[in-house]
């Protein structure tokens, strides 16, 4: 199908229109239209299927995971060493919460004197693996068009804080188009597509994209973890051993919920099969439940690094992942040919989730992390999940 076609199939025809560009503007517009998933909007027209029956999870505790400690360990470094493990940081957010002027893990959570940047804190954790587990384990960096010049060029002047460049590589994650309130793709200037980042469950398709996962052909797992955990394990020789002994595809570290109230996803059963389900859809009475011994029954929360076996994130990428629309403030072009930027939400804006993938699964081993030595999340300014509260779990550590 030729572009006008799919253009005509999906509704966007106005997008059509290349009045007063250039024949250089024009062929620039006209790729960029070329490249861009234009059916996405239509998730707008078509309703959310129910959530199936929700019920509590079990999965490897703390406790449990002492007991078998040795064997997991054993079993997780042999494909460290094997080159069967990469990791792979999402770090394409915009971090708008934060509100720092920079991508997140260029942020510095120690003293001017003293810096300690959030990519430095990461990268010194996996270096302990690797060092641990005598190989390099291919270090897989998302960005997204907006920050990857800040990002690679923070990295690079800082000598990727010890890490080999070699294991290192970036990838970009995709973009997706925003539409109006008709689910009618928006421009943002003559010739430019209103586009925003496709969301944390974009980074398999982008990786394969960028022709990143070629480099490594003898992955067999991908840990997955968020920039904004300063205090995480990443490739934990014993989170992958276990995952692998498991037989599951997938696995996914937890941290026991504080409060029922907590912002964050939750980790349990829907119609048997394991996924997460976000804070604000998790009903309030489920989200209290309590079991016999006053535990918590939908208590855990997930921290964002999970471990994928790589079969199964090929079957994953052709089935779809859903597509989520958020209201959200779109600056569009205007009559008079300028950028308006509203001061309400007026539009959508379209993203992919990771913890969908989780659903997509079907199989998939929850592991407890333990909360004071490995969450520390830096999400907001001030109060919870802020520079504060992590950087007193840091130095609880001993890592400030
Ligand atoms: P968040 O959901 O916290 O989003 O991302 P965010 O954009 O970083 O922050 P806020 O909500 O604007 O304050 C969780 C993880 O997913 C990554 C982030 O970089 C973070 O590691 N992410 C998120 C991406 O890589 N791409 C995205 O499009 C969104």
């Amino acid at each position: 199908m030729d572009l006008t076609e799919r253009l005509k199939a999906c509704g966007q025809e106005h997008l059509l229109n290349t009045e007063g560009l250039t024949k250089e503007e024009r062929a620039q517009y006209l790729a960029e239209l070329s490249s861009v998933d234009l059916t996405v909007p239509s998730v707008l027209g078509s309703k959310r299927p129910p959530r199936g029956k929700i019920g509590p999870i079990s999965g490897l505790s703390a406790q449990k995971i002492k007991e078998r400690y040795a064997q997991f360990y054993e079993e997780g470094e042999k494909a460290i060493r094997a080159g069967k493990v990469a990791a792979v940081l999402l770090a394409g957010g915009q971090g708008t919460r934060l509100g720092f002027d920079g991508p997140k893990g260029t942020f510095n959570m120690g003293t001017k004197r003293r810096p300690r940047y959030i990519f430095e804190l990461l990268i010194e954790n996996l270096l302990e693996v690797c060092k641990r587990c005598g190989a390099f384990i291919p270090l897989l960096i998302m960005t997204s068009e907006k920050n990857d010049g800040a990002t690679r060029g923070f990295l690079e002047e800082h000598a990727y804080f010890g890490y080999p460049a070699d294991h290192i590589r970036f990838f970009v994650q995709e973009m997706y188009p925003c539409a109006d309130e008709n689910g009618k793709i928006l421009l943002e200037a003559k010739g430019k597509l209103a586009l925003s980042p496709n969301g944390n469950g974009g980074w398999f398709s982008s990786l394969k994209r960028a022709g990143v996962a070629k480099d490594f052909p003898a992955v067999e797992w991908y840990n997955v973890f968020g920039v904004d955990n300063v205090l995480q394990k990443i490739a934990d020789p014993a989170f992958v051993g276990a995952t692998i002994l498991s037989g599951a595809p997938c696995g996914a570290k937890y941290v026991r919920k504080k409060r029922w109230k907590e912002r964050v996803g939750v980790l349990c059963l829907e119609d048997g099969a394991p996924s997460v389900i976000e804070y604000y859809e998790l009903p309030e009475e489920l989200a209290k439940a309590r079991g016999e011994r006053g535990e918590l029954l939908y208590s855990f929360g997930m921290t964002l690094n999970y471990l994928f076996s790589a079969r199964l994130l090929d079957e994953i990428s052709s089935a779809r992942i859903p597509v989520h629309a958020v209201k959200k403030v779109v600056p569009y072009l205007g009559g008079n040919g300028e950028t308006v930027v509203p001061k309400k939400p007026n539009g959508y804006k379209f993203e992919t989730l990771i913890l969908d993938m989780v659903r997509l699964a079907g199989a998939c081993l929850p592991y407890e992390a333990v909360r004071s030595e490995e969450f520390a999340p830096v999400k907001n300014k001030r109060g919870r999940d802020s520079v504060s509260s992590a950087k007193r779990m840091l130095w609880m550590q001993g890592k400030l």
